[in-house]
């Protein structure tokens, strides 16, 4: 049975790992090539947009794909997107494996926008020193918002910083321990942290850390998801994957 994996993500990585060695699987991992250096896979992989929802219809059908795992991250719409509406049409069987979101505890400040505009907008008139911690593609919506400083921690270099006039770029990929988080923020005196809402553990230590430094987080909150079925736990998913095998 042919399994596609689209990934780019935690997820889709420690299910790759799970899929190894059943020997009626054929699994594959399909990534978009934004990473300069991705994890590396131990199932055969792909590099590269589809070409759209007809382009992935065409791989799907030409790669006699049987089953389709969404392991994209949960602000990937566009895939995820593509994906329900090609696996309808060709009437394949799709699975959403995502993590949760996060969720505020007592002492977090959080205030949550629907976007990067609005979350730009959100940090007010008054200058702040800000964490920026939303990834590459979208920090030009913040140069709409000139008279802070930004701290921006990135995993690759991107090439969106150049239109925040005053900024700072550290590259680092996580997982970050909180006490490292506290140290940055504090060092850097940030005010206010901005994140999305991404979920997962992985980044999870700067909601600690701004949490115990009492500093204010906007939380740009996740598009709305696909309505297709959804699963968390690894475990799920694989046995929902082992279900599609055909009859001996
Ligand atoms: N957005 C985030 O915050 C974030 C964070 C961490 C990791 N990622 C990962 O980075 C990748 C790109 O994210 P994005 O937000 O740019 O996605 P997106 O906006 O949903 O997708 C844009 C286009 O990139 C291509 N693409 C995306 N994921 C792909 C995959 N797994 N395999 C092949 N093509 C893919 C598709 O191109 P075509 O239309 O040509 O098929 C898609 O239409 C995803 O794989 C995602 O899991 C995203």
């Amino acid at each position: 049975m042919r399994l596609l994996i689209l990934g780019g993500t935690t997820e889709a990585n420690a299910l790759a790992r799970q899929v190894v060695g059943w020997a009626e699987l054929e699994p594959i991992l399909s990534l978009a090539g934004r990473t300069q250096n991705p994890a590396e896979s131990p199932i055969p992989f792909r590099t590269g947009g589809f070409g759209g929802v007809d382009g992935l219809k065409a791989y799907l059908t030409d790669n006699k794909i049987d089953v389709v795992v969404d392991a994209t991250h949960p602000f990937a719409a566009q895939m995820s997107a593509h994906a329900a509406d090609a696996c309808r049409d060709l009437n394949l069987p799709l699975a959403l494996f995502t993590r949760a979101a996060w969720r505020p505890v007592p002492g977090d400040r959080w205030f949550s926008v629907s976007d990067m505009s609005e979350a730009a907008s959100a940090l007010g008139i008054k200058a702040r020193r800000v964490f920026l911690t939303v990834g590459g593609l979208q920090l030009a919506a913040f140069a709409a918002a000139p008279q802070h400083h930004y701290l921006v921690r990135t995993i690759d270099p991107p090439q969106a910083a150049a239109a925040l006039s005053d900024h700072k770029l550290i590259l680092a990929r996580g997982p970050f321990s909180a006490e490292d988080e506290v140290a940055l923020m504090r060092g850097a005196r940030i005010e206010v942290l901005v994140t999305k809402n991404s979920g997962g553990k992985a980044t999870a230590a700067k909601l600690a850390a701004a949490r115990q430094l009492g500093i204010d987080v906007i939380m740009v909150e996740r598009p709305k998801p696909e309505e297709v079925l959804a699963f968390e736990k690894l475990d799920d998913v694989m046995s929902w994957i082992l279900g599609h095998r055909p009859a001996p």
